[in-house]
């Protein structure tokens, strides 16, 4: 019987997937220990993993059996991929499932964000509410504002789309210019020093990879207007924390939202004292139909490996990425 490793419950019913399997299906609120993974790794075949498991070359040094690793999130800055790719194990991730959920989220933070909702929602909450009045926490409208994405994959792109809508200017900076992707929402590429310039709200979707860890340091936050707000929906490492709260309480910027922290799950105690600071606990591709999707996607990649002997679509090492 083939043994796969799921690290964390998931909202789906994974065990009638895998009924033919050797499952080993942690359903506590904890995670498995380091040891405990690299225990249960040494005759696995394949596993579930989750963004917040450490895949690195310790972890999967006793692992020769294993064939595949089925990442539950589009991110996979938690796996060694070059390791897994010199010892034949296919890594997937689970891409476009999640797409519109994340984008939701970012445009929650950021009309939160422009509005003060969270808060106005405190304010009401302490009794301090004593009726209508006209400068009662004035915000700013999206309307005409331009938003800079960092980051043009997916999530960017519909965020990008949303705020067209919202007849938001939308400009954007990523490793590589998307000439047709950027004509579909009349977005302009920029670089990144134009984007720290022009940006009202400048929302973070990129991957964590080299060239993307602390690309948001006090130098950027420096050279960004005043009036603007900073979101983060990538992750938390592409940000310099101490240097994003220092920047908050030196009006660099003026407000900032949150779903992802250098040091997850810890966050910046000064953060953890601003008002002007919106912070969520990695809920991004936190909807009923994004999670379900998600493990469905995993299952059928783990299946396609173990059971097929061939590359999932999704697979992300180089050497088993197959043309899209
Ligand atoms: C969440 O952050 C993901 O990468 O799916
Ligand atoms: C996010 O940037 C994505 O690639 O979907």
């Amino acid at each position: 019987m083939k043994k796969i490793i799921v690290t964390k419950k998931l909202p789906f019913d994974i065990e009638d997937s895998f009924k033919n399997y050797d499952l080993i299906y942690n359903k506590s609120s904890e995670p498995l220990s380091e040891d405990e993974l690299q225990r249960e790794l040494y005759d696995a075949d394949a596993v579930i993993s989750m963004l917040s498991d450490k895949i690195n070359a310790k972890m999967l040094e006793n692992a020769g059996n294993l064939k595949v690793v089925a990442n539950y999130a589009v991110g996979f800055n938690n796996i060694d991929i070059d390791y897994c790719s010199e010892k034949n194990i296919v890594v997937c991730n689970t891409p476009h499932v999640l797409t519109e959920a994340t984008a939701e989220l970012g445009f929650a933070l950021l009309i939160s964000a422009a509005r003060r909702i969270v808060e106005a929602d405190k304010f009401v909450r302490q009794g301090k509410f004593k009726g209508w009045e006209p400068t009662l926490f004035l915000g700013h409208g999206l309307q005409n504002k331009t938003l800079g994405i960092y980051g043009f994959g997916k999530i960017g792109q519909t965020l990008g789309n949303f705020a067209r809508n919202f007849k938001m200017n939308v400009i954007y900076n990523s490793r590589s210019r998307k000439r047709h992707e950027e004509k579909l929402i009349d977005a302009q590429y920029v670089t990144f020093e134009h984007l720290l310039d022009k940006s009202d709200f400048l929302v973070v979707t990129a991957p964590l990879n080299t060239s993307t860890k602390h690309r948001f340091t006090k130098n950027e936050f420096e050279k960004m207007r005043s009036s603007s707000v900073f979101i983060n929906l990538g992750r938390g490492e592409i940000v310099r924390e101490s240097d994003l709260a220092e920047a908050l309480e030196n009006g660099e910027i003026t407000y900032a939202g949150l779903d992802v922290y250098e040091f997850e799950p810890s966050v910046n105690k000064k953060l953890l004292n601003m008002d002007n600071v919106i912070l969520l606990p990695h809920i991004g591709s936190a909807t009923v139909t994004a999670r379900k999707e998600m493990a469905k996607l995993c299952i059928k990649s783990v299946k396609k490996v173990l059971e097929k002997n061939n590359v999932p679509w999704n697979a992300v090492n180089k050497n088993f990425i197959v043309d899209k």
